[in-house]
């Protein structure tokens, strides 16, 4: 029995095959399987192909048929993870979009939020997760204070798994920690 109000996982980058919606699948089944937790999928790469003309700072955004499901699924989410790949020392641009195309402040005030930073290089998306925060905290979001940094990720895989035990560790850790914020 999940101990938890509705989780969705969020594949912070619209990138096709990208190493973070890996880990989201990974994260996923963690979820599951630890904690009997079914979450909801808000991956970036399904965002309507007309997002960036037909819905970013349009007015009308709300009748755009794809749209109007994204934003009622974002609201009735109360705790999201983000798992956020390193680009350019920051996070992806899509997902400032994102949030910016959601309706503020209602979408998410008061909610919660937790972070995964992944990198090819040695940061682990430390600067990313730190932009990100301040985006979050902005909107009136609670952050979960543990933010692993899971560098040099594409090293470790086997398969579609990880191999290195300590992010293993960490991701589990962090899905517990996300259960009982
Ligand atoms: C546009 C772009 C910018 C990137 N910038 C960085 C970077 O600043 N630092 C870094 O360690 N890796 C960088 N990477 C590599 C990603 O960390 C790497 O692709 C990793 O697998 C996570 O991204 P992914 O989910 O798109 O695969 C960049 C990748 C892309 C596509």
């Amino acid at each position: 029995m999940c101990q938890s109000s509705s989780i969705a996982v969020v594949c912070s980058t619209s990138r096709p095959d990208s190493t973070t919606a890996r880990i989201v699948t990974l994260y996923r089944e963690i979820l599951d399987e630890n904690h009997g937790c079914s979450s909801e999928l808000l991956d970036l790469k399904e965002l309507p192909h007309d997002f960036l003309h037909s819905v970013l700072y349009q007015k009308d955004r709300m009748a755009h048929p794809e749209w109007g499901f994204w934003q009622s699924k974002v609201d009735a989410i109360d705790k999201f993870v983000f798992v956020i790949p390193e680009y350019n020392g920051s996070f992806p641009g899509i997902l400032k979009c994102f949030v910016d195309a959601l309706k503020f402040p209602g979408s998410l005030r008061g909610k919660k939020a937790s972070m995964i930073g992944i990198s090819d290089g040695t940061q682990g998306a430390a600067l990313a997760m730190s932009h990100f925060g301040d985006v979050l905290n902005y909107a009136g979001v609670t952050t979960l204070p543990l933010r692993p940094r899971l560098i040099e990720i594409n090293k470790y895989w086997e398969g579609q798994r990880i191999s290195n035990p300590i992010y293993q560790n960490l991701l589990a850790e962090h899905a517990k920690l996300t259960v009982a914020m």
